[in-house]
Formats: C-alpha cells, structure tokens, sequence
C-alpha cells in the first residue's frame, strides 16, 4: 500500500486515548496503529476537529457511555477536517487528495482523536476551498443537529415564530443562523454577556435567561428548540400556541417531552442527530455561500485535550470549540 502520507517509515500515528471513565486526566495522548479502511470507507488525515458536549459526557461515563463500555480503551470524538489520504475500492466520489469534512458514525465510536481516521463516504461532504478546515470541523455535529431539527423535524416555514434556547451554544448559534435562513422570526435566549453575538447571528429578539423567566415575556411561538433539557420541558410548553411543536435535544429525561407535548396539543419530538451524506451537503454549500458561518469561540492543540473538555463543560462556550491537528 501506498503510504508516503506518514512521515518517516513509522505506520502508526498519535491519538488520544480513554482506557476508563473519569475527569478530563484520563484522556491519554498514545501511538496507535494506523485504522485499515473497508471497501466504501476513507481514510483521512485530520487537519481540525471539534468537540461537542457529547464529548465530554462521555468522557465522564454518560452521554454514550453505556453504549462502548465494552470497547475501552476507546477513541473519541465525531467532527473532523481533513484530507483523504486512501480511498476503498468501493468508494463512488472521493478520491486521495479530496478535502472533506463530517461527522463520522455518531453514535458509535467515532475514533476522531486521532492523526487518522477511516470514515465512510456516505457521512462526507467535500469542504468549500473558501472555509478552513478549522472551521468546517466545527460545522459537523452541531450544524446538522440544528439542520436536522429545523429544517427535516420541525419543516420551519417562512414567518413562523421560533425561540431558540442556548442560541449563543453550538447548537444554537447554527439553529439561529438556519432559522433566519428558512424565514422565520427568531427569539433566541443566553445571557446578557451573549446578546450581541446572538443578534450578529441574525435573531430578532434576545432574551436573558438570567434577567427574569423566559416564559414570562415570550409568548404563543410556533416553534421552541430545547438545548437544556429538564424544566425547560415544561416551562418551553407554555410559551408555544396550540398546535405548534418543540424538539428536545438533551438526552435523559426528554423521552416525556412528546407525551407532555401532546396533553395540550402540541408536537413534541426528542431527536438525535444522524449521519448523512446529503446533508452535510446542504451544509458545505451554505457554508461556501455564507448563509452559515461557524463562530470559533477558542482555538486548541491536539495535545490540549483536556483543557478542550474543560472548555466544553463549562456549558458557557459561544459557538464552537476546534481542535487543530
Ligand atoms: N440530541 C442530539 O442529537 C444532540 C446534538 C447536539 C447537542 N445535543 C445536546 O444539546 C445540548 C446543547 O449542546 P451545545 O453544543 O449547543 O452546547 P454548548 O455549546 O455547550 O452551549 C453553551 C451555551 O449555552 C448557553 N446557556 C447555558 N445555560 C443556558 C440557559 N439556562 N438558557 C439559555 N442559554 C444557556 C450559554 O450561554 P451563556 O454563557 O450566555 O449562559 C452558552 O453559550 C447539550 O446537552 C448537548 O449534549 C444533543
């Protein structure tokens, strides 16, 4: 095989690694072999990653944990950049050399910690040329969670009212960008230290979550985005007219969400964001356009993992955390 894309004669690479469940110190950097690719896979060099709260959930022994307990020591993280160095004799578009961009097999191990990753064609886009890779690695997961609930889910119209929750988080100031996108009138909530990022993204209306309840100036929305979860259930269902509908995104309690939705009569949906090919697609091209603009809020090196999780986890950050490789 071909491998002049390794520097040296080594074939193993750098990854960061988690052989327990714990605080951000059991993230360990360590060589690992080179992934092998299947017929319809890539295998990318990594330029830039992201990192989600999933990440860090995980990490800690929630989030997807229950599901690779069995496959420790583990490699995380879903959201990468980066060049393909090999491509499977089943692939259909990509070639070596192609500079792609996707969340790869969420939510299963992503294995994206890495100087490599082998990731199927069909979770890829190709990245504009326009967009660093710093940036198109932010706008994987979180991009297509709001893409997913907005525009698939919730099939927002033109004028419809919408409130964002955490419209400063990853998921929210894409959720902000999109909604005014597909021609709503959007209300989006943080902190008063968010506001201006938040009406940069292009809401209508701010509200401080901290100021005073939501719910007590926010009224008969169309639609609600919930990105915290718990009370904000109940609280979120309040402010929706009849007939309108709230997607949840946290995981835990959300499951109830569509039967308390529906004692009043309205939809209620927990939905977790799933790896596609076409979307991601939709996603590169309202990036090359400028429709969608990732917002860097730090910048870390792969060898600062853990001060990426502690940022993350902070539930505080604006916009996106990358990783650069
Ligand atoms: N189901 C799925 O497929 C899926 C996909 C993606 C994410 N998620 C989940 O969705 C949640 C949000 O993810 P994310 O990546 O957007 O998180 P994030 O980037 O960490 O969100 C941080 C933002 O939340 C804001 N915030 C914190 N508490 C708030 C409150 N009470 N009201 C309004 N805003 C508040 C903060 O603003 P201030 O600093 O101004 O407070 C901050 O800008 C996480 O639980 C994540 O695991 C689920």
């Amino acid at each position: 095989m071909d491998k002049e894309y390794l520097s040296g004669n080594k074939d193993n690479m750098k990854a960061v690694t988690l052989h327990e469940f714990g605080g951000t110190e059991v993230l360990k950097m360590e060589e690992r072999q080179l992934p092998e690719i299947r017929p319809e896979q890539v295998l990318i060099k990594v330029m830039a990653l992201s990192i989600n709260p999933v990440d860090a959930k995980t990490r800690s022994g929630k989030g997807i944990a229950g599901r690779i307990k069995d496959q420790l020591p583990a490699i995380l993280g879903w959201d990468i950049s980066g060049v393909v160095v090999e491509a499977g004799t089943g692939t259909k578009y990509l070639k070596k050399g192609d500079e792609v961009f996707g969340m790869i097999a969420f939510p299963e191990l992503g294995n994206a910690y890495a100087e490599f990753v082998a990731a199927d064609e069909s979770a890829l886009a190709l990245k504009p040329s326009g967009i660093s890779h710093e940036a198109a690695a932010t706008a994987t997961l979180a991009a297509l969670t709001a893409w997913q609930a907005l525009h698939h889910k919730a099939k927002i119209k033109p004028g419809q009212r919408v409130l964002i929750h955490a419209a400063s988080g990853g998921v929210g100031h894409f959720a902000v960008q999109i909604a005014k996108y597909l021609g709503a009138h959007v209300t989006g909530t943080s902190s008063a230290e968010n506001r201006d990022f938040i009406l940069s993204l292009g809401a209508d209306r701010h509200v401080d979550y901290k100021a005073r309840p939501f719910e007590e100036v926010i009224s008969k929305v169309d639609f609600v985005l919930d990105t915290i979860g718990g009370e904000y259930i109940d609280r979120s269902l309040q402010v929706i007219r009849k007939g309108g509908t709230i997607i949840s995104i946290p995981s835990g309690l959300n499951e109830t969400v569509t039967e308390k939705a529906k004692a009043i009569g309205i939809e209620g949906y927990f939905i977790l964001v799933h790896t596609s090919g076409p979307d991601m697609q939709t996603i590169a091209s309202l990036l090359e356009k400028g429709i969608l603009k990732p917002h860097i809020f730090k910048t870390f090196r792969f060898e600062e993992m853990a001060a990426a999780h502690q940022q993350i986890e902070s539930g505080h950050t604006a916009g996106k955390i990358a990783v650069i490789l």
